[in-house]
């Protein structure tokens, strides 16, 4: 089976090595030819665990491939995947479309013989018919079908997540359409994950939904925290107790910072939009992003209390970048709203991440001193503060960290330490609801 990829970014370049792991013959492009020049000499050009053995495995078995050009390899496809960026459009708030329709009339020039063009970006409703007519307007003979095949998987465990989904989601409405999409996911039917198979409007909509689902879960523990905060509870054990509930589930229950990421802002926004647009009321994830956004204001007010009032002049080593451990996305990350309030008001910020400061550096206030090693970055400073729950700052050697800073506050927005032990240490120690 012949697959081709349109994007290879975080979705796109790890959706075409699993297909290519799968068996079939994928060919990845992108128009970013830095990108594909990196992937054609063996680098990858973001993090995620993993994704180096199994491109290389894969370009090596001859199975994956590179190109800028998408010609070649949409005459001789059978799918072909547009995995682009789906950013939210400034002003509106409204997922930006132009990268898929500009993807949708490229390939229509070069469809030869049957062909299905798979929406795997996450696209407001109605997307894949408008993919259909650009295709028809540009290519009145094209034999071709439009479908739908959302992608669920989280960065960081992107690999796993493709390989062993919940679920795989196929919006298609022709049995041609189906049975191929059936074929490239066959090696799932070993490990029995569920195809649900519906029509291309329900398959658009299950993604918003899905990630507003989740946001709102987030959003409102968050929210609990804050009352468990006024009310001497503690939101580990109220989440911890929720959870147990079958019908509530453990998962996406943990209190922090707010959610950040290039999925859950974005589609939340974007779902509202599509409601509007359609005349229908979407209070709970309007309501769900602003408490988001209050959640990342009071984060910032945390640290200022926590500082005795100002953040000004004082020192502060932040720990964590990406919105997430695992990945080097900054896209929407917590820290993008949190460390330029702080910078604003005079804060002195040493940051540290193991994989996000690239990316950090052209986003983050140009104050900012990015530290390489944790323990350098702590020193001298009045606080610190945990953003993002990497695995390296599970373990901290506390009593260095005691000896190195100035100040003992210990600002823990992850809620990974316990409160005892870091009071122990002579820390005064904030963290999220407890
Ligand atoms: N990142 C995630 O965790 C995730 C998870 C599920 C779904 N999604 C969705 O998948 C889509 C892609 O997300 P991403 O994070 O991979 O984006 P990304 O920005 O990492 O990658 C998109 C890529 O598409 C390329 N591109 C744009 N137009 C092109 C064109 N006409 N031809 C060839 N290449 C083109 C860009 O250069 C870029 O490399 C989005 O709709 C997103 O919402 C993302």
């Amino acid at each position: 089976m012949n697959v081709v990829m349109i994007g290879s970014g975080y979705v796109g370049l790890v959706s075409g090595a699993c297909f290519a792991e799968f068996g079939a013959n994928v060919v990845c492009v992108d128009k970013d030819e830095s990108k594909i020049n990196a992937l054609l000499n063996g680098q990858i050009p973001i993090y995620e665990p993993g994704l180096d053995d199994l491109v290389e495995r894969n370009n090596k078995a001859g199975r994956l491939n590179f190109s800028t050009e998408l010609k070649q390899s949409v005459e001789t496809a059978d799918l072909v995947f547009i995995a682009v960026g789906t950013p939210t459009r400034r002003g509106d708030g409204h997922a930006d479309l132009q990268y898929v329709y500009a993807a949708a009339e490229e390939v229509a020039g070069y469809l030869n013989g049957y062909t299905v063009i798979v929406d795997k970006s996450t696209v407001p409703v109605g997307t894949a018919r408008q993919v259909e007519r650009i295709i028809k307007k540009a290519n009145a003979s094209a034999d071709f079908d439009v479908a739908s095949n959302p992608e669920f998987l989280r960065e960081g465990s992107a690999i796993g997540d493709f390989m062993r989904p919940d679920r795989v989601v196929l919006g298609v409405e022709s049995e041609r359409a189906e049975a191929l999409l059936r074929e490239l996911y066959r090696p799932l039917n070993l490990i029995e994950a569920p195809i649900h198979v519906t029509n291309l409007e329900s398959a658009e909509l299950i993604k918003y939904a899905s990630n507003a689902f989740l946001a709102t879960k987030i959003s409102f523990i968050n929210e609990i925290s804050q009352l468990c905060e006024k009310v001497g509870a503690d939101v580990h054990s109220v989440a911890k107790g929720m959870g147990l509930d079958g019908r509530i589930g453990k998962k996406f229950l943990h209190a922090g910072p707010g959610y950040g990421g290039s999925c859950f802002p974005k589609d939340t926004l974007a779902l509202v939009r599509i409601a509007q647009e359609h005349g229908s009321s979407s209070r709970i994830v309007e309501t769900v992003i602003e408490v988001n956004a209050a959640q990342k204001a009071r984060m910032v007010q945390k640290i200022r209390d926590a500082l005795g009032g100002s953040e000004h002049d004082k020192k502060i080593a932040v720990l964590g970048l990406t919105f997430k451990p695992e990945t080097d996305d900054m896209r929407d990350s917590p820290s993008l709203s949190i460390l330029p309030a702080l910078a604003d008001k005079g804060a002195i910020i040493k940051a540290h991440d193991p994989e996000g400061v690239e990316e950090a550096k052209k986003i983050l206030p140009e104050s900012v001193e990015y530290i390489d090693d944790i323990y350098s970055a702590v020193e001298g400073t009045d606080a610190l503060v945990i953003l993002t729950e990497w695995n390296q700052y599970r373990g901290l050697d506390l009593d260095k960290i005691k000896e190195l800073m100035s100040g003992n506050k210990f600002i823990d927005l992850r809620n990974i330490y316990e409160r005892d032990m870091i009071e122990s240490k002579g820390f005064e120690y904030t963290c999220v609801g407890r």
